[in-house]
């Protein structure tokens, strides 16, 4: 099964470019889901329908379904909560904070890998498309697997060698240690939980089925954001196999105004090129009116793909590697197949989290992950392809910055 998931910064239409390819895929006689994993979902207005927890039939071919995390919690999570809201009681905190209570950070987008996985081992589809809240809620989504994976043993190890032999004969002696033990039963369902997400990372990282599509618009801060969601997503390597630039004016707007605007997005346009490459680049115009229902979105599956299969996979190779080459040390690199002449000096510059590669004419941006950030550029190489630009840590600097990997 394909996974085709949409993400970039809020409002920049990762819903109506999401909702037009799931269309498009299934117009083709794809069997296609589209699920939003957005709290904020809008996916139902796109289609100017109601959806709903579970999949709703669209059209032929196409469902979708909203990702409802109260819905999930109270499925799975019931148990968990009851503790927590048990917990609090006895500490005498009361009120909308105990129902509150057990909806931890990351809870809806781990519901939403569990759905991914699901939908993934049933075959009842040939396309799942995942119309994802923005970028940062994205990254976060797409990291939980490795945080939960070391969360998950640590909890069963407390459990095994600490709760069950030690702490829980322990309360049934002690009164008030008792309040604050969990019984098994909760155990069990945060084991199900994280169970229910093994092998996701596998399933996310695996190119061959699974793409990441970067939607932004030509603007200063979409495209910083969509530049550092580049880099994290190359870290946890997954694949963008595309970029889609959407709300472009084109040929057709005219007037001062306008003349201006299309000056300004040009620069922009330019800038996303230099940046993403060899990522291929899709353009949507700005229409003249919202995208909503199915003819809408036909037109943006047809803007975003001319004759292409939205289906295929664009690009599958790598392009940034970091790797630890000792402590302190790192090498970071990219892959400018762009550049032919090795003779050519490389000009690395480094503001804040965000740098700066020129050679010759050729100029790329990158933002920094966070513990490189910090870091100092020692030196850059250009060898096959690739431009290896050497970090070390700033003198003076703690010996072990808290982001280190
Ligand atoms: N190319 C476009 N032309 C005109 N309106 C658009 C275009 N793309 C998106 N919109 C409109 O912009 C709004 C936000 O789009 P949406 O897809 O919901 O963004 P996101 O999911 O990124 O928040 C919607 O009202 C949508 O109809
Ligand atoms: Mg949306």
């Amino acid at each position: 099964m394909r996974n085709i998931v949409f993400t970039g910064k809020g409002g920049v239409g990762k819903t109506s470019v999401a909702a037009a390819t799931a269309l498009r895929a299934a117009e083709a006689g794809k069997r296609t889901l589209i699920i939003s994993t957005d709290p904020a979902h809008s996916l139902g207005d796109s289609f100017d329908m109601e959806l709903g927890p579970s999949p709703v039939k669209i059209a032929e071919n196409l469902f979708g379904q909203e990702v409802s995390v109260y819905g999930d919690l109270s499925l799975n999570w019931e148990i968990v909560r009851e503790h927590f809201a048990h917990l609090m009681q006895v500490q005498g905190i009361e009120g909308i904070y105990v129902e509150e209570m057990g909806v931890l950070p990351g809870m809806e987008e781990l519901f939403s890998l569990s759905h991914i996985k699901r939908y993934n081992e049933s075959r009842e589809y040939d396309l799942l498309v995942v119309d994802c809240a923005p970028t940062g809620e994205t990254l976060r989504l797409l990291s939980l697997p490795e945080t939960f994976g070391w969360m998950l043993r640590l909890m069963r190890n407390l459990e095994k060698y600490v709760v069950k032999p030690v702490i829980r004969p322990l309360s049934k002696r002690v009164g008030r240690l008792q309040d604050y033990v969990p019984d098994v039963d909760v155990y069990e369902q945060v084991d199900q939980l994280f169970s229910s997400i093994e092998g996701i990372i596998e399933l996310l990282s695996d190119g061959e089925r699974t793409t990441v599509r970067l939607v932004m618009n030509p603007e200063k801060m979409v495209i910083k954001e969509s530049m550092r969601a580049l880099t994290y997503l190359n870290l946890y390597g997954i694949t963008v196999d595309q970029v889609v630039i959407n709300r472009v004016y084109d040929e057709s707007a005219d007037g001062v105004f306008l003349r201006d605007w299309k000056a300004i997005q040009q620069g922009y346009i330019e800038q996303i090129e230099r940046s993403f490459a060899p990522i291929p680049i899709t353009r949507v115009p700005l229409f003249p009116k919202e995208v909503l229902g199915i003819d809408m979105l036909r037109k943006v599956g047809d803007a975003a793909y001319g004759e292409l299969d939205p289906l295929a996979i664009f690009y599958r190779e790598e392009h940034i590697d970091i790797r630890k080459e000792g402590e302190g040390r790192y090498t970071m690199k990219l892959r400018l197949p762009f550049v032919f002449d090795n003779r050519m000096e490389a000009d690395v510059v480094q503001v804040g989290d965000s740098l700066t590669v020129r050679i010759g004419n050729y100029q790329k941006g990158v933002v920094l992950p966070v513990f490189l950030a910090g870091m100092r550029v020692e030196g850059a190489s250009y060898e096959q392809g690739w431009l290896a630009i050497a970090f070390t840590r700033k003198e003076g600097a703690p010996a072990r910055p808290k982001e280190e990997r």
